[in-house]
């Protein structure tokens, strides 16, 4: 019989024969936290893991994680705060796939140093999911990839780093029963999954610290009104995006050249389909009535209504 708890002590059994320091990235998402809980119950303090602060998370995140780690899991846990070599080397990029790849090169460098340091590691840890290995083309090979997810493989050679990633076979409904068990906080495993690459594809061109504050106050606002009006957990992912399109708003008696944020919100099971969510029309009113409020940038909003396919979730 295929079950949760036997998963669990499967997984456990397996990794517990590992030889080696395992150095886990950990993003404070729920995949990354399961991965490091399931090595961490097989081999303690062998494990290490790294948080990095990329600059490109959701509004106050970096400190609800560090809180997370330290308040609620006894293991080894180092923060990184690398949001000035992540931004700088974002400046200037619009293609999606560079900003990826950038992202994940400065994951890469950022894990390398503190390999470096604190090593000697034999793993990497990593909490790559079925869809993710599928979305990646890994097993058809590179003309079938959809878009590149940096946090499968592609590590290269010379880190000496063997990918550990227990979760490789589970879809997302998996590995949140599987944090119910681990007695993980419902608030982090009812949180919506976030990409790796994080802000980055949520902005439309070039990173910018504007754009980046639009996208995390209104994509905070999208999300405490889900909250409020009791739809949060219902839905798979919501926030908003911001691009370089302006449009012309009144504040005041002045007429003024703003922003467009988009308001993405979808339903959807495994991420590999998603339908656009009918919210209620008198939702998306409040929503857009604080984001032009609370955003001096911002002058219009507007709601997405194209699902994936042949759409994607997020824009980059
Ligand atoms: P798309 O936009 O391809 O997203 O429909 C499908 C799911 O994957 C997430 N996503 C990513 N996750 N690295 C990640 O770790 C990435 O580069 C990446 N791109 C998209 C997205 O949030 C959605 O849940």
């Amino acid at each position: 019989d295929w079950t949760m708890e036997g998963f669990i002590d499967s997984a456990v059994e397996k990794i517990s024969k590992i030889e080696g320091n395992v150095l886990c990235g950990v993003s404070g998402g729920i995949d990354s936290t399961v991965a490091a809980l399931l090595i961490h119950k097989a081999i303690g303090d062998r494990l290490k893991c790294v948080f990095v602060n990329n600059g490109l998370l959701r509004l106050n995140e970096e400190t609800e994680i560090e809180t997370m780690f330290k308040d609620n899991f006894n293991v080894n846990f180092t923060s990184i705060n690398a949001v000035d070599s992540f931004l700088d080397k974002l400046k200037g990029v619009e293609d999606p796939e560079k900003k990826r790849k950038i992202v994940g090169e400065e994951f890469v460098n950022v894990f390398t140093e503190f390999a470096e340091k604190n090593g000697p590691f034999k793993w990497l840890a990593q909490g790559t999911l079925y869809p993710d290995v599928i979305e990646s083309g890994v097993s058809k090979g590179p003309a079938d990839v959809i878009k590149s997810h940096h946090n499968v493989g592609g590590l290269p050679d010379w880190l000496n780093l063997e990918i550990l990633e227990p979760l490789r076979e589970l879809y997302k409904d998996e590995v949140r029963m599987i944090a119910k068990i681990l007695e993980v906080p419902e608030k982090l495993f009812m949180r919506h999954p976030f990409p790796g690459p994080g802000l980055a594809v949520r902005i439309i061109g070039e990173v910018t610290p504007t754009k980046l504050q639009i996208s995390k106050v209104a994509s905070k606002i999208v999300e405490d009104e889900l909250v409020e009006a009791g739809l949060y957990g219902k839905v798979w992912q919501a926030y908003a995006a911001v691009g370089d399109d302006r449009a012309v708003g009144v504040v005041g008696d002045e007429r003024k050249y703003g922003n467009i944020v988009m308001i993405r919100v979808v339903d959807s099971i495994d991420a590999m389909t998603a339908d656009w969510t009918r919210l209620p029309h008198g939702l998306l009113e409040k929503m857009s009535n604080r984001i032009t409020n609370e955003i001096e940038d911002v002058t219009w909003v507007t709601y997405t209504i194209s699902s994936k396919p042949p759409a994607t979730i997020e824009p980059q």
